[in-house]
C-alpha cells in the first residue's frame, strides 16, 4: 500500500486537507461542507476581500446549522462551531498552498483558458499524489486537464448550488482518470455527506445537460412574449412542485455564469437552436446585472 492511500480493498487517496479555489458562491460552499465534516481547508482566491466575506458568510451558516441541531446541546454545538472554523485557513497565494495538499477542487470563473493556466501552473508545484477537481459546469474535463501532466489524478467533482443544502454531487471521470483517483472522489463525496453519480465528460454531465436547455427554453418563450417571467416562475413551481422557477433560479448561479455556459455550448453547437444566444440574457450581463450575487438580475434583490 503507497503512502496516503486506504488500506480498504477499494484503494483510494485519503483526503486530509483540501484546497478550493475560487472563494465565490460555490468555493464557500464546498469549504463548509469540507471543513463542518472535518477536512483541512484551505479556501483561495486572487480576492483577499472576497475571502473574508466568504469566511463570514460560512460563520454564519454555520451558526445556523448550530442553532437548529445543538438546540438542546449548545456546549456541544459551540465545540462543531470552533472545531469547524478551525478546519478553514485563507491564502491568496494557491502555488505555496497545494504543496501540502491532497486535493484540489477548483470553482473559479467558467472560462477554459483561465482554468487550465490555473491547473498548468498548479500541476508544477503539487505533490505527485495530489488530485485535481474541477467544478466547472459546462466545460470539458479532458479539455481542463490537458494543461497538466497528471491525467490519470484528475477528475470533475461538481456540486450544487447552495452548496450546504443540495445533496448530489457528479463524480465525472475522463478516458484518462485512474480507477484510484475516481475512486477517491467518490470517497471524498461521501465523506462530505453527499449522494454522488458517475458522469461521463459529456457536455454538461447529467444535471445541466437536461436543466440548461431547460432554462434556456423558458428565456426564448419570454423573449417571445409567450408569458411573463413571473407567469413562467409560479407555473414551474406549482405546476411541476419545483422550489424555483427559471428565472429565479438563474438569478441564483448567476447570469455571468448562464452565459459563460450558453457561450461555450452555442460556439461548439452554432446550428442547434437548444443552445442560441439570448438578446435578454445578453444584455442582462452587458450591464453588469448577474442576479442575486449583484442585487439585480431578471428580479431586483433587497
Ligand atoms: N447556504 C447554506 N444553507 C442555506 C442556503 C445557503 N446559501 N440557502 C438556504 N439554506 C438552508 C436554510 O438554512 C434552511 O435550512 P433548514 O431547513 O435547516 O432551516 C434550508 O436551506 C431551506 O432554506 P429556506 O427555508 O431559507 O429557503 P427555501 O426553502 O426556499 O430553500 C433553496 C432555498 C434550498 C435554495 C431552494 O429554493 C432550492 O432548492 N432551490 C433550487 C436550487 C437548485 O436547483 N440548485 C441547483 C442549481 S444548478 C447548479 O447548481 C449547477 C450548475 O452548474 C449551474
Ligand atoms: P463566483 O463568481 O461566485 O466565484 C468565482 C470566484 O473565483 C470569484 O471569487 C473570483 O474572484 C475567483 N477567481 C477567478 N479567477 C481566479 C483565479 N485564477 N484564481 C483564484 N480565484 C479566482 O462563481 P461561482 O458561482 O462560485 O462558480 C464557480 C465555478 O463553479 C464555475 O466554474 C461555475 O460554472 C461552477 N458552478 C457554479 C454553480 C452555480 O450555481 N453558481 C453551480 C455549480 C458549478
Amino acid at each position: 500500500i503507497c503512502r496516503g492511500l486506504s488500506s480498504s480493498a477499494v484503494r483510494h487517496v485519503v483526503i486530509k486537507h483540501v484546497t478550493i479555489i475560487g472563494g465565490g458562491q460555490m468555493g464557500a460552499g464546498i469549504a463548509q461542507v469540507a471543513a463542518s465534516t472535518g477536512h483541512a481547508v484551505t479556501l483561495v482566491d486572487t480576492n483577499e476581500d472576497i475571502l473574508k466575506k466568504a469566511v463570514k458568510g460560512i460563520e454564519g451558516n454555520l451558526k445556523r446549522v448550530v442553532k437548529k441541531k445543538f438546540a438542546d446541546k449548545p456546549e456541544a454545538g459551540e465545540e462543531f462551531l470552533q472545531k469547524a472554523m478551525q478546519n478553514v485557513s485563507i491564502s491568496t497565494d494557491a502555488g505555496s498552498v497545494v504543496q501540502g495538499t491532497d486535493l484540489v477542487v477548483e470553482a473559479i470563473v467558467e472560462n477554459l483558458k483561465v482554468k487550465q493556466d490555473l491547473f498548468g501552473g498548479l500541476d508544477k508545484v503539487a505533490p505527485a499524489h495530489t488530485i485535481f477537481a474541477s467544478n466547472t459546469s459546462s466545460l470539458s474535463i479532458t479539455d481542463i486537464a490537458s494543461s497538466t501532466n497528471r491525467l490519470d489524478r484528475f477528475g470533475g467533482l461538481h456540486f450544487f448550488n447552495p452548496v450546504p443544502v443540495m445533496r448530489l454531487v457528479e463524480v465525472i471521470a475522463t478516458s484518462s482518470t485512474s480507477q484510484e483517483t475516481f475512486d477517491s472522489l467518490l470517497n471524498f463525496s461521501k465523506m462530505l455527506g453527499k449522494t454522488s453519480v458517475s458522469c461521463k465528460d459529456t457536455p454538461g454531465f447529467i444535471v445541466n445537460r437536461l436543466l440548461l436547455p431547460y432554462i434556456l427554453d423558458a428565456v426564448r418563450m419570454y423573449e417571445r412574449g409567450d408569458g411573463s417571467k413571473e407567469d413562467i416562475d409560479i407555473a414551474m413551481k406549482l405546476g411541476c412542485g419545483y422550489p424555483m422557477g427559471p428565472f429565479e433560479l438563474s438569478d441564483y448561479v448567476g447570469l455571468d455564469t448562464m452565459k459563460f455556459i450558453m457561450d461555450g455550448w452555442s460556439a461548439a453547437n452554432p446550428d442547434n437552436p437548444m443552445f442560441a444566444q439570448s438578446e435578454v440574457l445578453n444584455k442582462l450581463v452587458a450591464e453588469g446585472k448577474f442576479g442575486k450575487k449583484t442585487g439585480e438580475g431578471f428580479y431586483k434583490y433587497k
